[in-house]
């Protein structure tokens, strides 16, 4: 039911970035309550269209609040250790395969109590928060059993109880093999597929299920086993894919009418193809390309091609990209895949939110929510140009401002 008083507020001579694109010229903006309320440019704003309304803000750029749809943020312990082995010249597989990476942080995972993984996860998100994020994913996937993983996932929506921001979960109980199946990976995606995927849709604690479709990871027989179960249980499907290889991931992925694959550098033009047709969104992760010193680029010049929306976003995780700062992401796309800053922008707000299935955030729109960011600089380009922390002047929350200096 709409508040009877909704609280009006009232946002004067912005330099305003939609989601999408840049307003010619300044705008004047009003919320009421929880919803954007009303748009106009400032030399046809009449006054009387926000009679009573505060004025909360002058000048500044405001854009959408920042949808950060790829994080695995939940998780025990740290990986510094591999980061000086991989400087050493170790590969990201061969640590893998030596059952360090992922299964390193599942064994400090599956060892902590969710109170010591909410203090864990905490100051990440804090991070986040701090730089604009208004909504995010976070992924399971260092558990890898039933009981681990639904405590990361209950975990995951705990933290969006804690702080002002909206949380999305997502399974990703394939995320690795587990030691004690080794040599028995079959069984694995049935324990996925039968028990995991079940009980996190009965429990309604995750949004969708992801695999990591790759030669350390799972074949695209056993992703599509998945697929087919997270289908059945009414859950949205998302992929780890072409990151180390080209296995057909996302196109298998699309098939299934994935909300996205993600990573992709080693996509080819049928991948390409395949997410066009089925609108799927394509994630960049410039951390982990920049951590693993990667580089195959994402075939960016396609994606453009073929008019595939493309994301952003921080695969904040211990491992490939243990990096909280989505500004930084919006430099690192420009800077290593070429983004222009208006294209990583977009990636993470309004095409953000379409790879979550939530297309009415990231966007500043009259009736949408009001989840938005006001920045102390002078175009918005310059969120990717520069990096540099506390530019953040409001963030503004489901209409209410959070953080404010
Ligand atoms: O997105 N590729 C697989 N998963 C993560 C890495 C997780 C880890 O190394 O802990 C990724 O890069
Ligand atoms: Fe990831």
């Amino acid at each position: 039911m709409p508040l009877a008083n909704p609280v009006r507020r009232l946002w004067r001579d912005l330099s305003l970035f939609d989601g999408l694109a840049q307003s010619p010229e300044p705008m004047v903006m009003l919320v009421e309550g929880e919803r954007i309320a009303g748009l106009w440019p400032e030399r046809e704003f009449d006054p009387a269209l926000a009679a009573g309304a505060e004025e909360a803000g002058r000048g500044g750029v405001m854009t959408p609040g920042l949808v950060d749809c790829h994080t695995h943020l939940v998780y025990a312990g740290d990986r510094a250790h591999e980061f000086e082995q991989r400087l050493e010249g170790v590969s990201y597989e061969q640590i893998a395969k030596a059952g360090g990476g992922i299964l390193s942080s599942v064994r400090a995972t599956r060892a902590a109590s969710e109170d010591e993984l909410i203090a864990a996860s905490l100051p990440r998100l804090d991070a986040l928060l701090a730089d604009g994020v208004t909504t995010l994913e976070i992924k399971s996937g260092y558990g890898l059993t039933l009981v681990d993983e639904l405590k990361m996932l209950r975990v995951a929506r705990r933290l969006g109880e804690l702080r002002p921001v909206r949380v999305t979960t997502t399974l990703l109980g394939a995320h690795a093999l587990p030691p004690e199946y080794a040599g028995r990976a079959d069984d694995y995606v049935s324990l996925v597929c039968d028990e995991m995927i079940p009980a996190a849709a009965e429990a309604r604690l995750a949004d969708a299920v992801d695999v990591f479709c790759e030669g350390i990871g799972f074949s695209p027989a056993q992703c599509e086993r998945i697929f087919q179960a997270a289908k059945a249980h009414g859950l949205a499907i998302k992929a780890h894919a072409e990151q180390l290889s080209n296995l057909g991931g996302s196109a298998l992925a699309a098939k299934y009418g994935a909300l996205s694959a993600d990573h992709i550098e080693y996509l080819d033009e049928a991948g390409v193809r395949a997410m066009a047709e089925a609108g799927s969104v394509a994630v960049l992760l410039p951390g982990a390309f920049h951590v693993l010193r990667e580089t195959q680029l994402p075939p960016i010049e396609l994606l453009r091609q073929y008019q595939v929306p493309m994301a952003v976003a921080s695969d904040a995780n211990p491992g490939t990209s243990p990096i909280c700062m989505p500004s930084l992401m919006a430099n690192l796309a420009c800077t290593l895949f070429r983004l222009t800053p208006r294209e990583a922008l977009s990636g993470m707000t309004a095409h953000a939110a379409r790879a979550l299935g939530r297309p009415e955030l990231g966007r500043i729109a009259v009736g949408a929510p009001a989840d938005l960011c006001l920045w102390d600089i002078r175009q918005p380009a310059e969120l990717a140009y520069a990096v540099q922390a506390g530019r953040l002047r409001q963030r503004i929350f489901n209409g209410v401002i959070t953080h404010a200096r």
